[in-house]
Order: structure tokens, then C-alpha cells, then sequence
């Protein structure tokens, strides 16, 4: 299936038998959706860019999404059997080179080279996965990360310099009833507890910032007296918006950082899990060959917010070159997608028995290879264990939908063998 080298962009790389990037992947590697200005992707990073540039961070943009193993997980501290390492989990290049799953893998470079005390970085992360109307084996991270010198005499009082500079939006309604950190999210052996306290702080605050100006309700920007008044809402003063988007933080686990939490955004009745962050464990300084440092990290997915802020129903939207996609957004605003007629869908179901104990991740990179972005959903309708035999079978749902034409029943039959094909090459038996 792969030829023994593997092009991506304009390099080339040595494959092995720990290769399973297809090319519907490398194909997607350079689209660069988040530096198209007008991009809603790009226009969610940019918002966050402009927030927090002001307040001493530098905004990087096109690293290489082709990193090594010990870029995307020996350096910050992945344990040899975390299961992101795995080829079902991650694509790999060869055993020794991966596309990044998460931006993360350029941390110890961005704190080498940030020309300031902040950083962030936009970019592509690839991971496998299984294929539905919010899972794309492309997506988006935007990562930013703050360091201080703990050498600094004077560490505490620029801690707190730092964190009063950090504007207090109104609109927001937080939930934190977590100490600074405890037993299970303990903190760096070699930080004071008032050191760890004031860097989750800045943490904290800094990213209620920046969700502060992303999920504004309708209402958050109409600050009328009157209008509070008449709702019965307390806090009726012009400063006060009428209504505050609710913001929770729960307690996360990364191996990286320690204390970690993640925010969640109370949106159109659901609780969206927005990031993961933690204060930095002081390995990754030591990786970087500055152990004198302290400070956060976090990394924000992209694709769900731009999904619920500009409404897009479906992920693979983003990839779409129709204009009557791309020309509806402008640059610096979040606005409503207007979707265009709908094209019909259809399904057509694969049962077969998995002999050969195909993975799940593996049956959708087949799907995906052939479907390509036609199709829409792959859904797991059946699963049977036969006793006697100690067989599985396994049934799934393929359901088809072009985002700009009405499919016919040959096209769909001429992608749903090319499957049953590769499949039944790669050891299922079809019932
Ligand atoms: N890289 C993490 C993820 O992909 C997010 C994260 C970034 C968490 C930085 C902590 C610090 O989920």
C-alpha cells in the first residue's frame, strides 16, 4: 500500500512498518485553512491573537506539522504506553516521525525562540479517528503559554504585576471552587505554594479573557438600565451586560503540566469543554535548557467553537472550496453561516466478519480513503459475537452526503466496493 517513500509538502521521508499516513492525509497537509484571513478558523485565532498580543505575547504561525516522536511526546513527558502513541491513535511517518496531534509538540521550541514572555501558536494537528459530523481527522489548535524567570528576586511581586494587568470582563459569570491545587493535582516539588497559586491565577484569568470576547450572549453586548430592569435581573448598572455567559474550571490531568484544569463554556444549554491547561511541569523546562523558569500552558481546539460560534453544522464545511462557504465570512467577525439547500443522504451498510481484528480508526481510514469528504457519518449499527466460532461481527452504517450535489446511486456503489474491496484485502470476511 505505501511506496517507500512517502512526499509530503516538498520533502520526503523513509517509510517503515510503522507507516499508515494515506495520502487523502498528505493531501491536506500545506491547505493552511487557519491563515486564510477570512477563514472562521482563522478568524477565531486572530481574535485570541489580538487579545493577548497586548499583553506580551508573540503570535507564530506555519511550523512544520511533520515532528518527531520526542517533539510530539518523549519531551513532555508521555509515558511509553499512553495510548496517543499508538499507530490506531496517531499517523505515523516512520516509527521515529509523526504528524503532531497536538501543537503542544512545539512547546520547547517556542520557549527557546519567544522573543516574549508569551507565546502563541496556530496550527494543523492530525489525529485518527472515527468519522461523524464534528470528528475530522484535520483540526485546528491555537496554544499559548506564559514564562517567568523563578530566579527573579522579586518573582512574587511581578506575579502579581502581572496579574493585575489582566483586564476583568463583565460579561462572564465564573464557577472555581477548586483550591490552587491539591493531592491529585499536585504542584511542581521545587515551586512555593504562593508561586503555583499566582501562575494559575494569571492562567485562569488570562483565558476567561479571551473566552469573555468569543462567547458573548446576544444580550452580553445590549447594556441597557432598562432593559435589566424589566428582565428582573439583578445588577442593573449600564456597566453590567443583562446576561453572563456561564464559565466553569474542572481539574484535568496532562503529563505535561501539573496542577491542570480544563475551562468549560456554558453555550446553548451544554457544558463545551474550551481547553486543557495546567501549570508547566519543570521537565519541559529542563528539555528546553531553561530550568530556571515557571509559568502555564494551554491549547484550544478551534473547530468546536468555530462550529457553535458561526454555527457551521458540519466539520467538513471547513475544508469546502465552494464559494458559497468561503465568501460568507469577513475578516475579524463571527458571524451566522447561512446554509445553502441541503443535498439528500443516503446510507448503505457493511457487515462483515473481523477475522483479522481490524481497529475501529482502521475501518474509518478505509472509509475516508475512498469516500473522501462525500462521506458524512460511520456509524457502528452491529456488533455480534458468535461463541462457538469466537467470531465478531461487526456491521457499519455509511452514510453519504455531498455538501454540493445530489450523489447518485452509482457513485455511492462505486465507493461503497472500492471499501468492501480493501477491507476483504485486509483480512474481513463480508457476510
Ligand atoms: N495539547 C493538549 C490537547 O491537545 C492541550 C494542552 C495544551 C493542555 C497545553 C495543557 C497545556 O488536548
Amino acid at each position: 500500500r505505501f511506496k517507500s517513500d512517502l512526499v509530503i509538502g516538498s520533502k520526503k521521508y523513509i517509510t517503515d512498518e510503522w507507516t499508515n499516513v494515506p495520502t487523502a492525509i498528505t493531501k491536506l497537509v500545506g491547505r493552511n485553512l487557519y491563515k486564510q484571513p477570512s477563514h472562521p478558523l482563522a478568524i477565531l485565532a486572530k481574535r485570541i491573537e489580538k487579545r493577548l498580543e497586548p499583553l506580551g505575547f508573540t503570535s507564530y504561525k506555519g511550523f512544520d506539522p511533520v515532528v518527531s516522536v520526542h517533539q510530539n511526546f518523549d519531551s513532555l513527558g508521555f509515558p511509553d504506553d499512553h495510548p496517543g502513541r499508538s499507530k490506531s491513535d496517531t499517523y505515523y511517518i516512520n516509527k521515529d516521525t509523526l504528524l503532531r496531534t497536538h501543537t503542544s509538540a512545539h512547546e520547547i521550541e517556542c520557549f527557546q525562540t519567544s522573543p516574549t514572555p508569551g507565546y502563541l501558536i496556530t496550527a494543523d494537528v492530525y489525529r485518527r479517528d472515527t468519522i461523524d459530523r464534528t470528528h475530522y481527522p484535520v483540526f485546528h489548535q491555537i496554544e499559548g503559554a506564559r514564562t517567568w524567570s523563578s530566579k527573579d528576586p522579586q518573582l512574587i511581586k511581578r506575579l502579581q504585576d502581572d496579574l493585575a494587568a489582566i483586564p476583568r470582563p463583565n460579561n462572564i459569570e465564573v464557577e472555581d471552587n477548586l483550591p490552587p491545587f491539591s493531592e491529585t493535582n499536585p504542584k511542581q516539588d521545587n515551586q512555593s505554594d504562593e508561586v503555583t497559586r499566582l501562575i494559575g491565577e494569571n492562567l485562569k484569568r488570562t483565558l476567561e479573557f479571551i473566552v469573555a470576547d468569543l462567547f458573548k450572549t446576544p444580550s452580553s453586548t445590549v447594556d441597557k438600565m432598562g432593559k435589566d430592569k424589566a428582565k428582573g435581573i439583578s445588577g442593573g448598572s449600564p456597566s453590567e451586560p443583562a446576561e453572563k455567559t456561564k464559565i466553569r474550571w474542572v481539574e484535568a490531568y496532562f503529563p505535561w503540566t501539573s496542577p491542570s484544569w480544563e475551562i468549560e463554556v456554558f453555550w446553548k444549554n451544554e457544558w463545551l469543554e474550551v481547553c486543557g491547561c495546567g501549570v508547566v511541569r519543570q521537565q519541559v523546562y529542563d528539555n528546553s535548557g531553561m530550568p530556571d523558569s515557571v509559568g502555564w500552558a494551554f491549547g484550544i481546539g478551534l473547530e468546536r467553537s468555530a462550529m457553535l460560534l458561526f454555527k457551521i453544522p458540519d466539520i467538513r464545511l471547513f475544508w469546502s472550496s465552494n464559494p458559497k462557504f468561503t465568501d460568507q465570512f469577513k475578516e475579524g467577525e463571527i458571524s451566522e453561516f447561512q446554509d445553502w439547500s441541503k443535498f439528500p443522504s443516503s446510507y448503505k451498510d457493511i457487515a462483515f466478519w473481523n477475522d483479522s481484528n481490524l481497529h475501529e480508526n482502521d475501518v474509518m481510514e478505509v472509509v475516508r480513503t475512498f469516500g473522501k469528504d462525500l462521506v458524512e457519518n460511520v456509524q457502528l449499527v452491529d456488533t455480534y459475537h458468535n461463541p462457538k466460532s469466537k467470531k465478531t461481527s461487526v456491521c457499519y452504517r455509511i452514510t453519504y452526503q455531498s455538501m454540493d450535489k445530489t450523489l447518485t446511486n452509482e457513485e455511492i456503489s462505486t465507493i461503497q466496493n472500492q471499501i468492501i474491496d480493501t477491507l476483504t484485502a485486509k483480512g474481513a470476511v463480508i457476510r
